[in-house]
């Protein structure tokens, strides 16, 4: 089978692709496997690469002299887009894609839509699924159908009322969180603790997206669940994020300077199993396949509190989702060949 791994992209988490995206290749059985590279640079330009793994972590990939413009680009115009893709793909024969990118233009169901029409099989979930779960807004609106709480929550759109906007929040209560809605990484993401601060967090996260959504903050901790499968997913160990610094912002998730991953994630067996039905009715209403890391918050009290959905979670050796599968028993290895597989059903 030829798989094709796209990596890097648009989005401020372009570095967060590239390790993902070396760790997946590592660990791609090359006897099973044919690999065609495609790096996307962060202005947009699709590359064929043929270079090293190594370079791809440094973000060397770019000058590597094997790079030659993929036929597959956005930048051509977009009647010829879809049947590019299609002819690229086939060209090459790949026979699945693996989009290994995290946030805008790669995780939020653009590139699905396009994969779609030009009927090309896909890693993870699809176009639909893929936009609403990086919709902050919209995934919880949803996922409350299903019954399940989510955070007290204020949507902004560019050009409302500031003032009517600070007043709606403020009444969440304080501490807030301000985030762009469709961000990852906890980028453009502030916790803010007084009103000053609710308009400069707003200012700042509206530098990302144009919508914004104020979140009440969960007095509890976090856990997540890796899910694995189309119908009836397979749910890994539980994970749990013990927080000494204020929040889990982008370089505390990438360092881990002052919090530790627990895993599996220290409650007992009622709330594990209770956690993992939520996740798994969260994955279902959210119409995800192939997989997702469904993140959560447990309350002091003991409910399950919804938080997002990542349909392409962090993919490095170390990540969090790829973890949770191999605490119950899966290794890396295989989770890409379940992956590979759950893409052409
Ligand atoms: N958005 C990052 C990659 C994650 O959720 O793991
Ligand atoms: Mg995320």
């Amino acid at each position: 089978q030829t798989i094709a791994i796209l990596f890097g992209g648009r989005s401020g988490e372009y570095d967060v692709s590239l390790n993902s995206a070396a760790a997946v290749i590592e660990h791609l059985d090359t006897a099973k496997y044919e690999l065609v590279l495609i790096g996307i640079t962060r202005e947009g330009n699709w590359l064929r690469y043929g270079g090293s793994i190594e370079d791809i972590r440094l973000d060397r990939w770019h000058e590597h002299p094997s790079c030659t413009p993929s036929f597959f680009s956005p930048s051509r115009d977009v009647k010829g887009l879809v049947e590019l893709a299609g002819t690229e793909f086939r060209i090459t024969s790949v026979d699945v894609v693996f989009p290994v990118l995290h946030g805008k233009y790669g995780e939020d169901g653009t590139l699905q839509g396009l994969l779609e029409l030009a009927g090309i099989p896909f890693v993870g979930c699809g176009m639909l699924s893929s936009a609403l779960c990086m919709d902050k807004e919209l995934a919880h609106k949803l996922v409350q159908t299903a019954g399940i709480e989510t955070p007290r929550s204020l949507t902004i759109h560019k050009g409302e009322s500031m003032e009517e906007s600070l007043s709606v929040a403020q009444q969440l209560g304080f501490p807030l969180f301000v985030k762009p809605a469709r961000s990852g990484s906890s980028l453009g993401i502030a916790k803010v603790y007084s009103m000053e601060q609710l308009a400069a967090g707003i200012e700042n996260a509206f530098a990302h997206d144009s919508k914004v959504v104020v979140e009440q903050n969960i007095d509890g901790f976090e856990v997540a669940c890796a899910v694995l499968g189309n119908s009836d997913p397979l749910i890994g160990v539980i994970d749990e994020i013990e927080l000494q610094a204020d929040f889990f912002d982008y370089a505390e998730k990438y360092t881990l300077a002052h919090s530790t991953i627990h895993l599996p994630a220290r409650i007992d067996d009622h709330t594990a199993s209770k956690v993992k039905e939520t996740a798994r009715a969260i994955y279902e209403v959210l119409g995800c396949k192939g997989f997702a890391r469904v993140d959560m918050f447990i309350t002091a009290d003991g409910r399950i509190v919804f938080n997002e959905v990542n349909t392409i979670p962090g993919f490095t050796a170390s990540s969090r989702y790829p973890n949770m599968l191999q605490a119950s028993g899966l290794a890396y290895g295989q989770i890409l060949d379940r992956l590979i597989e759950l893409a052409a059903k």
